[in-house]
């Protein structure tokens, strides 16, 4: 799978997402379960926060890695209102702690909150040096908040809603990002659920490609993130056959004419508009 370099180390861009994980114990077995099928084929980098089932999500990737610390590359985040120095690494703390180890390799800001980024980000390098996270990053940051943010620290990613439904950022944020070198995170890069997600995967285009190619509309809609230069996406999956079927779309080779196919049904943004977010 191809890699980029995050927090200093060689990170695949396919991971896994955790968000409603946690929240009910009648399914933690099969949460569990999924996040090893995926570790097993490669998806090592695991996205969670604390937000996520309140602990919730980061119980089951704890029990999800346990014994396999070292293949994994942990992402866990921070609620706003625990952005403060010292709420940053009271929060940390908790995390590992349901994590069960003994560092976060990447800790997000989840949204920007009512604490000011740079005492945000003087906490992330206490925790930092404290060697309790590998590196530190933003979640939901625009371009006037990323220009912003980088004159208080070194954010190394912003985790951004992005797929072909919501492609705002491809006018300024991802460009500047790219100019900049920091992996875009794309999170729902299926749409997440619902409506949204059957007008995106029921779209007649993706349905087309996805025949043409012999594959699903969520591997075409998963494939066409992963092929934009320098973006990762972190898909969340408890059904195995979707775990297999999200590993298998980073394989898939898009051709000019089908990215051009997409573009005509899904177009990008001509102006700025306010990010997208969820
Ligand atoms: N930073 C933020 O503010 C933020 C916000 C939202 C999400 N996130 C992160 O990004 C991750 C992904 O986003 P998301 O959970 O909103 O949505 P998503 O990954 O776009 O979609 C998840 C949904 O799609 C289904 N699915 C997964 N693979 C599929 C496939 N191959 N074919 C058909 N359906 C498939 C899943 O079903 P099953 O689970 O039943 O398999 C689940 O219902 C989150 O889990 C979270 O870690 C971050």
């Amino acid at each position: 799978m191809r890699t980029v370099t995050l927090a200093g180390a060689d990170v695949p861009v396919l991971g896994q997402g955790t968000w409603n994980m946690g929240e009910d114990g009648a399914r933690k077995a099969d949460e569990v379960r999924a996040l090893r099928l995926g570790l097993d084929l490669g998806m090592t980098l695991i996205d969670t926060a604390e937000m996520y089932g309140e602990g919730g999500a980061e119980e089951v990737v704890g029990e999800a890695i346990a014994g396999r610390r070292s293949e994994a590359f942990i992402v866990s985040k921070v609620y706003p209102h625990n952005a403060s120095f010292d709420g940053v690494r009271a929060a940390c703390e908790r995390s590992l702690r349901r994590l069960r180890i003994e560092r976060i390799d990447l800790y997000l800001l989840h949204w920007q909150g009512h604490h000011p980024l740079a005492e945000t980000f003087d906490g992330f390098e206490a925790l930092k040096r404290a060697g309790k996270i590998g590196d530190y990053g933003v979640s939901n940051l625009d371009l006037p908040s990323m220009e912003e943010a980088v004159g208080y620290g070194a954010p190394v990613t912003d985790q951004v809603l992005y797929n072909l439904l919501k492609r705002g950022i491809e006018f300024d944020l991802l460009p500047w990002c790219r100019a900049r070198g920091l992996p875009v995170m794309a999170y729902s890069p299926l749409e997440s659920s619902g409506r949204d997600q059957a007008a995106l995967l029921g779209h007649p285009a993706l349905r087309a490609l996805a025949d043409a190619h012999g594959v699903s509309p969520a591997q075409i809609a998963l494939a066409w993130v992963l092929h934009q230069d320098g973006v990762m996406a972190i898909p969340k999956a408890v059904a195995p056959d979707h775990v297999r079927a999200n590993r298998a779309a980073a394989d898939l080779r898009l051709s000019g004419d089908d990215l051009a196919a997409l573009d005509r049904a899904f177009p990008p943004p001509r102006r700025a508009r306010a990010l997208d977010m969820r």
